[in-house]
């Protein structure tokens, strides 16, 4: 399938059209941004791991039945996906008590949460993405209350399976961001799951020693991320344990292919 005209460049990704009206290609950076883009960078090879770790839990999740936009990963950093109109919110679900939500209610970091807890926030990058109550989201039509009550349902029941998933390969699912979007089909409209999943905007620590294993390595300069992008990746069996050749290095090899 053939890259059409540019149709929107987020911070991480661009959605490119193709000859299919309802389908576009999502292409993968490896730029890397903090605090509503106060903090930038390029880390090479993150848009390769962010493909392959989405494009793994985007399937699973369709096969316990939670119906997503991706149609097929293209290549090493380009997905099909569907078109949807996107729900101007972003959902953010939390386990364990970490980030923004520690500063802004003093809440102790670490904190385990007695059961998960669901923030929105508007998607406004000028505004700095604040945080709204679910009043706001009705108010001012963000959402229906119909399409509120069934992504809350799908988010339990994704928050369940990535715990259990990342539980089974010894990391602490603590929190998360999903974003949904409305899919129209034969004239009927769903809302279904968009957007990315990936340790770009999900937190994860290992079981053991609450290792970052996620984009607060960058955030909070704790070290190299893209080692452990790959032992998320390594862990979920998506790059063989055997192998010594990451998804880095792939990308590396054909770029000097191409210069020979
Ligand atoms: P927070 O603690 O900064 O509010 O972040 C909560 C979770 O949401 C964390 O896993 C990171 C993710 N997230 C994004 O994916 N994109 C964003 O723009 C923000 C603010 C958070």
């Amino acid at each position: 399938m053939k890259k059409g005209k540019k149709l929107y460049e987020g911070k991480a990704k661009i959605i490119y059209t193709t000859a299919d009206k309802d389908l576009a290609i999502q292409y993968f950076k490896d730029d890397a941004t903090a605090f509503n883009n106060l903090k930038k960078s390029t880390i090479e090879g993150k848009g390769v791991l962010n493909n392959r770790i989405s494009e793994h839990i985007l399937n699973n999740l369709s096969q316990i039945g939670i119906k997503n936009h991706l149609v097929k990963r293209l290549n090493m950093r380009e997905q099909i996906i569907k078109i949807v109109d996107i729900i101007p919110i972003e959902f953010i679900v939390r386990n364990v008590a970490t980030g923004s939500i520690t500063k802004r209610l003093g809440i102790e970091d670490g904190t385990v949460l007695k059961e998960p807890l669901l923030e929105y926030c508007l998607k406004d990058d000028k505004l700095g993405d604040p945080l709204v109550a679910e009043e706001h989201i009705l108010m001012f039509d963000w959402a229906t209350k119909q399409e509120l009550e069934k992504v809350k349902k799908m988010i339990l029941r994704i928050n369940d399976f990535m715990i259990g998933m990342f539980w089974g390969v010894g990391i602490k699912l603590i929190d998360f961001k999903l974003e949904f979007g409305r899919l129209k089909t034969n004239g009927k409209t769903e809302v279904i799951l968009a957007d990315e999943i990936s340790p770009d905007t999900c937190r994860l620590w290992d079981s053991i020693t609450d290792k970052k294993l996620d984009k607060d390595r960058f955030r909070k300069k704790l070290g190299d991320l893209i080692p452990a992008y790959t032992e998320v990746a390594r862990r979920l069996g998506i790059l063989h344990e055997q192998s010594n050749v990451s998804a880095v290095n792939v990308t590396k090899l054909r770029s000097i292919k191409k210069k020979k």
